[in-house]
């Protein structure tokens, strides 16, 4: 995936808040994911809170707007800054876009996104939300690879929460967001480690 001696670029797509990729940050702040660094921290919505937190913490930052053109426009725009930074890692952190089979081949391999549930349960949107609606009684975080189906990729690593009698969305959503973030830095870490293989669909991790 890149030279032993460099450090893996990590590449962070947001969309609102990212409070995943200030997870991230913290994490590689504290060493908790050896090798790594983030090159460049990018949104497709201006007013994303999570731009002025990225640049608080000196992150470099890009807003390559997504309203008002084509997703084909927008996408070789978006891989074009990704590539500009020789981006080793692409980590998908609340981006609501879903990538055309032209972005994942070219980083086939290498895009990792989380999701708010225990996929193959509640993929795409208000996943805290299907989870009340559908009676689950547990429910959780996925960290997988990206593909070309929705949050469909090999599952690098969840985490389990449980699904309380009185939960709302909203209480639901921040006891999942809590493992969001002690699980999203665990996982890259192993992905930049490199100690991993994929058999099929399993992603099995040789630490
Ligand atoms: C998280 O719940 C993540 O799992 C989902 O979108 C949300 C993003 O939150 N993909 P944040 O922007 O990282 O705070």
């Amino acid at each position: 995936m890149r030279e032993p001696s460099k450090n893996c670029r990590l590449g962070i797509l947001i969309s609102g808040r990212g409070s995943n990729m200030i997870a991230l940050a913290d994490a590689v702040g504290q060493g908790q994911i050896p090798g790594a660094e983030i090159a460049l921290v990018i949104s497709d919505k201006s007013g994303a809170a999570g731009l002025a937190r990225a640049s608080e913490r000196g992150l470099k930052t890009l807003v390559i707007e997504r309203d008002g053109r084509s997703r084909e426009d927008h996408e070789l725009q978006t891989i074009g800054a990704l590539d500009e930074q020789k981006i080793d890692l692409v980590c998908l952190a609340g981006y609501m876009r879903l990538l055309s089979r032209y972005f994942v081949e070219s980083y086939r391999g290498r895009i990792l996104n989380i999701h708010p549930s225990l996929l193959p349960a509640f993929p795409g949107l208000a996943a805290q939300r299907q989870a009340l609606d559908h009676g689950a009684k547990w429910s959780g975080c996925t960290v997988h690879f990206v593909d070309e189906t929705l949050d469909g990729g090999p599952i690098v690593a969840q985490s389990i929460v449980p699904v309380l009698d009185d939960d709302t969305e909203e209480s639901l959503s921040a006891r999942i967001l809590e493992q969001e973030h002690r699980l999203y830095p665990e996982a890259v870490a192993l992905i930049v480690s490199g100690q991993y293989e994929v058999v099929g669909r399993r992603v099995l991790s040789n630490r």
